[in-house]
């Protein structure tokens, strides 16, 4: 399985997205301003993959002796410059609510540390360290937990052995620190021999599914077929397609979901056609303290991005673009949410989860 984020010996990797699938290059992440651009311009993109890569990079100045020298033995300035640093890291991109919870947690630990007596400066250092490395392992086991879980229930549901997939987007190693979320259940099901196949679309404008997804799947020796956007009602009407799962960006309390853009129009087709419709989500993408899909603050990317391909123009040059990366589905096209705990119908989520 690849891995888009590496921290070792406190030095922070990651493998640049925006060159896959045709090079496959690592490169240094030396900051938290080097994080921000990493996550800004996609080069690492996917809820949990920007939130991990987020607090590493603080980790990474934290241990950075250089930058670290004006902070020494001041664990109140060093607590005010990591708020700082989380406030900024969190303006990189707007919709994934993990990189906030995962920012704040890190800010809540920080000031527990700052506060105690019997914890000194390097001490407060190291446990920052630790905690931040921790998350990579964390979201690997949180993964292969809801992989398990939306494997088990989905062939219990369809009542056969073997079923097959639809995904949209990229949810797998390359948008999580390792094995996915709905990539993860489309992995636990081929782990178990109950893989008939997986279909993934192309997801335009930004090509996820195609870029991405098609190259995990295919170095993963996964059975799967790429299908564009616009061929989704027809794989429905013509194939056999036992679920559909995807990512997410942010679940709210009432199981509206944001997904990237694209997603709300599958689950609609998905509901023409009877095609149970999943959403793999770890529980730091739920956001409990907003009630509606309508809260959710949708990025809107630049317009290059539906005008050109692989820096190559392939529209008229002045025509106007609207793109949204993300939409939202309503919870009554959601047959269910899959977590790390099992997977609940988007109206218990106020009951199970909290
Ligand atoms: O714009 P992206 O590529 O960051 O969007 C990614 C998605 O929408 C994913 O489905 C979501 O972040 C879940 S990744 C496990």
């Amino acid at each position: 399985m690849v891995e888009s984020i590496i921290f070792s010996k406190n030095k922070l990797k990651i493998l640049n997205q925006l060159k896959l699938p045709l090079q496959v290059e690592y490169e240094d992440i030396n900051n938290v301003t080097d994080a921000w651009n990493a996550i800004h311009s996609m080069k690492v993109r996917g809820a949990p993959a920007i939130a991990i890569l987020a607090v590493l990079s603080v980790a990474v100045e934290l241990n950075d002796r250089q930058l670290i020298s004006p902070f020494n033995d001041n664990k109140e300035l060093l607590l005010s410059r990591l708020r700082d640093q989380c406030t900024y890291l969190c303006t990189s991109r707007p919709t994934a609510v993990n990189i906030d919870k995962e920012c704040k947690q890190l800010v809540q630990l920080a000031l527990k540390l700052s506060t105690d007596s019997n914890v000194s400066f390097e001490a407060m250092v190291n446990q920052l360290t630790e905690y931040s490395v921790n998350l990579l392992q964390i979201d690997i086991n949180t993964n292969k937990a809801i992989g398990d879980f939306g494997a088990k229930h989905i062939k219990s549901l369809a009542n056969k052995e073997s079923v097959t997939i639809l995904t949209h987007c990229n949810t797998g190693s390359l948008a999580t620190a390792g094995y996915g979320t709905a990539l993860g259940v489309i992995r636990s099901l081929h782990l178990t021999n109950s893989l008939t196949h997986a279909y993934c679309t192309e997801t335009r404008p930004y090509n996820q599914g195609s870029r991405l997804t098609a190259w995990e799947l295919l170095t993963d020796k996964i059975p799967s077929t790429l299908i564009c956007d616009n061929m989704v009602a027809a794989l429905f009407k013509n194939k056999t397609v036992d679920a559909v799962v995807v990512g997410a960006d942010r679940v709210v309390a009432n199981g509206d979901t944001a997904n990237k853009i694209g997603t709300y129009q599958i689950a609609v087709l998905a509901k023409y056609h009877s095609v149970p419709f999943f959403v793999a989500s770890p529980l730091s993408t739920i956001d409990m303290s907003k009630q509606s899909g309508n809260e959710i603050p949708i990025e809107e990317r630049p317009a290059d991005e539906i005008k050109k391909i692989g820096g190559i123009q392939i529209t008229a040059a002045d025509i106007k673009c609207w793109n949204p990366s993300f939409d939202v589905t309503p919870n009554e096209l959601i047959t269910g949410i899959i977590t790390e705990l099992g997977v609940f119908a988007p109206n218990e989520l106020k009951t199970k989860i909290n």
